[in-house]
């Protein structure tokens, strides 16, 4: 076989039907967006909207936030379609295998676990920013040293807290506590409260004089903040990645998936208003804007309230996410892509225990070291890159007349709409800055050379069609 057809063999999808039995389908709409809402809403709602808003948009951060939930919208419509179509684990890097080919798979898998970890990192800077501040409440500090990313020249080396709650998280995982669906559910409704409450006793302190200017700067900064902002929405893909325990998932798919991305764009609008009414932009530049902002307008113990209910949100948020990375990870190691070992499930915990200490390692190493504004612009290249796969793939996917979907969900005004949503995640990825683009050059390189050294021999995929 040339290696032209080796690397673009398509897994049949009756494989991974038939693989997927294992899984009991008990999940509905309900708990798609209670676990979407989960993933979804994280450090996003409780830093970008001031950080971004002091940078890069000033109050029109909201038009930042719109536009980029209109990418996420389009995307979201072509993972609805595609899990509908496609019922099993494993989201984009699975799609990818069936519709295009092996190396696509590969490179999405790739993609993803930049995205999945990486996110983790981010949000776990994220929950040591409100930690840090909540226990400044108490008087208590923690050497500058050990409260930053390395930054000798602003005098941090290291996030303490985001590695020590990484290492908490990976432990209670590996020992076989997930956070279960009712647990997640009550964890995601002290999240809304939290943020409802914000509103609610935010927007007494308004003025509308703090919205002007409202374009500070320009429309560039609008679309530099909108590709960051973008941040704010990921996780949504993770829902498409339970689509083989979902009941009837070519209706409850697209529920889920959009129903969460509705619900996150108008809490998101909401907060970058309220926040940049209440406080000028140029202030909000600190690690716990949403908090610092309650501070502002001495509503210290509201402020309080609020950072534990974050610290809980995030922390919720960090679970699920490790969780599927660990997962994606042994998944892709069943398959064959990477070393076995990694598809190793501990016969105790049932939990793909090394799958989970790799990522573990590599989590918190991100999260100690690299800051913030870097994790999450490389989290948006690996996402934007997978969506802009799913989006394309819409269009070899109606051709297969082997993969029916007459009754399930379907993008409307197809071609047009799975196109213009890959040229919105081409336009977005063009907003990222060039050291992200290296940076994840540099990782897609590693992936490649990982696949044509011991995927595309080991792969089960083409030993399967031999
Ligand atoms: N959407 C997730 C967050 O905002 C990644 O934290």
């Amino acid at each position: 076989m040339g290696i032209k057809e080796r690397i673009f063999r398509k897994e049949s999808l009756a494989r991974y039907l038939d693989q997927d039995k294992k899984f009991t389908k008990t999940l509905n709409a309900k708990d798609l967006i209670g676990m979407g809402i989960g993933a979804v809403i994280g450090t996003g709602i409780f830093i970008l909207p001031g950080t971004v808003a002091a940078l890069h948009s000033g109050p029109a951060i909201i038009l930042s936030f719109v536009l980029a939930a209109l990418v996420c919208s389009t995307a979201a419509m072509c993972y609805a379609e595609f899990s509908s179509a496609l019922p099993i684990a494993g989201s984009a890097y699975s799609f990818g295998n069936v519709i295009f080919g092996e190396i696509v798979g590969w490179f999405l898998g790739w993609a993803l676990i930049l995205e999945y970890m990486l996110a983790v990192a981010a949000v776990s800077t994220g929950w040591a920013s409100y930690f840090n501040s909540l226990i400044a409440g108490f008087g208590l500090h923690l050497p500058t040293a050990l409260t930053g990313n390395f930054d000798p020249a602003h005098g941090t080396y290291v996030n303490l807290v985001a590695i020590l709650i990484v290492l908490f998280i990976s432990f209670i995982l590996s020992r076989g506590v997930r956070t279960s669906i009712s647990l997640n559910n009550i964890m995601v409704a002290i999240k809304l409260a939290i943020i409802i409450l914000f509103l609610v006793v935010g927007v007494f302190y308004v003025k509308p004089a703090n919205w002007s200017p409202f374009v500070p700067f320009g429309y560039k900064g609008i679309l530099t903040g909108a590709s960051l902002v973008f941040f704010a929405y990921l996780g949504f893909d993770v829902v498409a990645a339970s689509a083989a325990e979902v009941k009837h998932p070519e209706k409850n798919m697209p529920r889920g998936i959009i129903g969460t991305l509705i619900i996150c764009t108008i809490l998101y609008i909401l907060v970058s208003m309220v926040l940049t009414g209440m406080v000028k932009y140029t202030k909000l530049n600190v690690g716990d804007p949403v908090a610092f902002a309650l501070q502002f307008v001495h509503q210290d113990s509201i402020a309080g309230i609020i950072s534990l209910g974050a610290l809980a949100g995030m922390f919720t948020m960090m679970v699920t996410m490790i969780f599927s990375s660990s997962r994606l990870i042994y998944s892709i190691g069943r398959d064959g892509l990477l070393p076995k070992f990694l598809g190793h499930i501990n016969p105790k915990t049932h939990i793909p225990d090394h799958s989970m200490a790799i990522v573990t390692i590599i989590i918190a190493f991100m999260g100690g070291f690299v800051s913030l504004t870097q994790l999450t612009n490389l989290v948006n290249i690996g996402t934007l890159i997978a969506f802009t796969f799913v989006s394309l793939g819409i269009i070899p996917l109606r051709k297969r007349k082997d993969i029916p979907n007459e009754t399930g969900y379907k993008v409307p005004f197809y071609p047009i709409l799975p196109i213009i949503s890959v040229l919105l995640c081409i336009f977005m990825l063009t907003q990222l800055s060039v050291e992200t683009w290296i940076a994840s050059i540099i990782w897609f390189i590693i992936g490649i050379l990982i696949y044509f050294t011991y995927g595309i021999k080991h792969s089960q995929i083409s030993s399967n069609n031999e």
